[in-house]
């Protein structure tokens, strides 16, 4: 019996302009996805990972595509085939966290080890990758690469198709609240929809690149630093671009407002948007506590988590 880890993520600078190419940070969460392969009569596949309510039910077909896809990776036969795989972890699965990425992760690791490939981690990378692609198109890669290496990293894909360009940064630990609008969305059809727009107005576009790119870098430096006073500013500033790009919601704002009124250093949706997850920045527990308890009162669900460390 095998049974391996992938990691949750956060992105805390640039989703969505990554995908054109811009660079992004990003950090795995501790909460993992757990996946554990054993000899069956039959194939089975038993997801027991935790949800919000209605999340595996809406990503039944994209979760299938991903299965197939590593299935084939691995040329393990659904008829006939005589594997269950079961996932598990504390990852609660919602859109924004990075829980497709968990799945491919895991699973690749667990096969790798069952199958006694001797896959490093860049493999695993690829491997977890092609399966995102199945399931969602066309992937900037970020989710995976935090999935599979852990840690807080700068993140750039290579729109030509070579290796994209990683850096990863060394940070204390620092606490930060996630907050759950309770809604499950399709990465491919935001991505699509801001695409949509981008093409309709390029010059717009162009505008809220620049700004966003003049965030990156002044995030950079500032984590370097690890001034997170100005981290806390600088991710208000990348929720502004969100919104003006169209991805956020009003759920997202409610639970963003919730975190300022209650003395959040920083406060944006995290990943897909328009749903799924924001991310709080509380740079210590006691402002983790009460940001989390604000948000919990307001009837949502929280993960009280670490970046870095
Ligand atoms: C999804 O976690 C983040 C997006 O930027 C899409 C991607 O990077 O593939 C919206």
């Amino acid at each position: 019996m095998s049974s391996h880890k992938g990691f949750g993520k956060v992105i805390l600078f640039g989703e969505h302009f990554i995908v054109y190419g811009l660079p992004g940070i990003a950090s795995a969460i501790s909460d993992h996805t757990t996946a554990t392969i054993e000899d069956s009569d039959r194939f089975e596949f038993i997801d027991n990972r935790p949800e919000t309510p209605g999340y595996k039910q809406t990503k039944k077909e994209e979760i299938g595509r991903q299965l197939d896809a590593l299935l084939r990776h691995f040329n393990i036969l659904r008829e006939g085939g005589s594997v269950r795989i079961t996932l598990g972890g504390n990852l609660v699965c919602a859109s924004g966290v990075g829980a497709s990425a968990a799945l491919a992760t895991s699973i690749a690791r667990a096969f790798n080890e069952r199958l006694k490939l001797g896959l490093d981690d860049d493999e695993i990378n690829k491997v977890a990758y092609m399966a995102e692609e199945a399931g969602s198109g066309k992937p900037s890669g970020i989710d995976n690469t935090c999935s599979v290496f852990g840690g807080f990293i700068t993140f750039r894909k290579n729109l030509a198709g070579g290796p994209n360009k990683i850096e990863k940064l060394k940070v204390r630990p620092v606490e930060i609240v996630m907050g759950n609008t309770g809604i499950s969305q399709e990465t491919k059809l935001v991505v699509e929809d801001v695409k949509r727009r981008k093409e309709a107005d390029e010059a717009w576009f162009e505008g809220i690149k620049k700004d966003y790119v003049d965030t990156y870098a002044k995030a950079v430096d500032a984590i370097k630093k690890s001034d997170w006073n100005a981290v806390g500013r600088l991710m208000d500033r990348n929720q502004e671009l969100l919104r003006q790009i169209g991805v956020s919601c009003d759920e997202l704002e409610k639970l963003i407002r919730i975190a300022k009124d209650n003395c959040a250093w920083g406060a944006k949706l995290t990943g897909t948007g328009r749903g799924g997850y924001m991310v709080a920045l509380t740079p210590w527990k006691g402002l983790q506590e009460k940001v989390a308890a604000a948000m919990k009162a307001a009837g949502f669900e929280v993960l009280k988590t670490t970046i870095g460390g």
